[in-house]
């Protein structure tokens, strides 16, 4: 028989038949599940759900509960090995208006510094290692203040070359990752580092291979595959005063659980964790970046694809976190709402992925409000019955939603 029941009154035995919500905004790889450890209930009180379905029919006794068929991500030996939260991120500590001037200048900042080290190694010349420090010290600090400032202005800056932002959206998105996996500062910075180098080797790949828009033959995509390697072969001529884990996650940024990556055909837990967040990190800021040849998906796609190498390329468990942490709905993004206003997203609410906190910017006709509300869709008392119902491509808006992060500079 199936019953609603409160998360509160759920018990390790009972077999939730459905947790009432998408994959986007559950934790559970599935929307059922015979519960097994109360960690599992605490995870759905924590995501804010207040009722589920169970199945009398299929919950058992406590003590005939199975066990749990998989190691729970804190079982698993890595070289960072420590519980992963199974709490949202840690609430700001600066807000956004305060933080976003902050956000554009270590990124512009970092940018200058991109470009300067796609130059040095071009011209082989010595990386300024100084200088990649100081900036990614600033990007960790940043986002330990306000995680969605600097994730915003990735999404709303889409004017500059490829060539030089992937490396540090990547670095970006990772810290942003990582700190809502709870990794300590030093190994944010090691993260930062590592993910400002990971694609160096791409300059040693022909250009012709490189930029080639259509389809790469295997010979081609087997030259294309060293580029991991070689950045990690730069670091080491370079000779750069950097711990291990900044080289493997160079090297390892490609490598995925089934084997099927490279260049080491790493399996499971042999791959670096940070490696896996700058994998992650990697192939959302591909997906979504527009390119020459074609334009980048909606994050909500990118992240729906991501998920579709969940359990064979990436850890079950990453994959979550990472979805977690960069939202259905990524600061920056515009969206349409169920009355038709129109609205652009400010900051992720990772206990509840589909209300995030946003500014209602035009009504229904597309008109421009002067005085801009700004509600929590995930406060009661501010929603009055709005639900975001679909993402519109910043093109389609009507403004230019960088607007409504223009505060004043300090
Ligand atoms: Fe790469
Ligand atoms: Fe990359």
């Amino acid at each position: 028989m199936i019953r609603k029941i409160s998360t509160k009154a759920l018990e390790v035995g009972m077999f939730v038949s459905d947790v009432g919500r998408t994959w986007l905004n559950h934790p559970w790889k599935t929307k059922s599940r015979l519960l097994t450890d109360r960690s599992e209930i605490d995870e759905l009180i924590e995501f804010g759900i207040e009722e589920v379905y169970i199945d009398t029919g299929k919950s058992v006794k406590t003590s005939q509960a199975a066990p749990k068929p998989k190691p729970a991500l804190n079982d698993i030996k890595h070289p960072i090995n420590r519980p992963q939260p199974k709490k949202p991120a840690p609430e700001p500590t600066v807000s956004m208006e305060l933080e976003f001037p902050k956000a554009e200048k270590a990124y512009s900042k970092a940018l200058d510094t991109s470009k300067a080290l796609v130059a040095a190694c071009r011209m082989n010349k010595r990386i300024e290692l100084n200088e990649v420090q100081d900036d990614v010290n600033e990007l960790v600090e940043s986002v330990t203040r306000n995680r969605d400032a600097l994730t915003a202005l990735i999404k709303l800056r889409h004017f500059d070359d490829y060539t030089y932002t992937h490396s540090l959206n990547v670095s970006v998105l990772s810290i942003s990752a990582g700190k809502t996996l709870g990794l300590t500062n030093d190994e944010l910075k090691i993260l930062g580092l590592g993910t400002m180098f990971h694609d160096l080797g791409k300059l040693r790949i022909p250009d012709n291979i490189l930029n080639k828009p259509g389809k790469l033959t295997d010979e081609e995509f087997a030259i294309m595959r060293n580029h991991a390697a070689l950045s990690a072969d730069i670091l080491t001529e370079q000779n750069l005063n950097v711990s291990d884990q900044v080289i493997k996650v160079a090297r390892s940024h490609h490598e995925r659980i089934d084997g099927s990556g490279y260049p080491d055909q790493l399996r499971g837990e042999q791959i670096p964790n940070l490696a896996t967040i700058c994998g992650l990190s990697d192939v959302y800021d591909a997906l979504t970046s527009d390119r020459v040849y074609h334009k980048g998906m909606v994050p909500h796609d990118a992240l729906k694809f991501i998920y579709s190498l969940r359990g064979t390329h990436f850890q079950p468990d990453w994959v979550d976190r990472f979805v977690q942490s960069v939202g259905i709905y990524p600061p920056g993004s515009v969206v349409e709402l169920n009355t038709g206003h129109r609205a652009v997203v400010m900051e992720v609410n990772n206990r509840s992925l589909l209300t995030p906190l946003i500014k209602i910017v035009a009504d229904p006709h597309g008109q421009l409000y002067q005085r801009i509300k700004q509600v929590d869709l995930s406060k009661p008392a501010e929603n009055q019955g709005w639900s975001i119902t679909r993402v519109i491509p910043p093109s389609e808006a009507g403004f230019e939603p960088s607007d409504y992060f223009s505060f004043q500079a300090e």
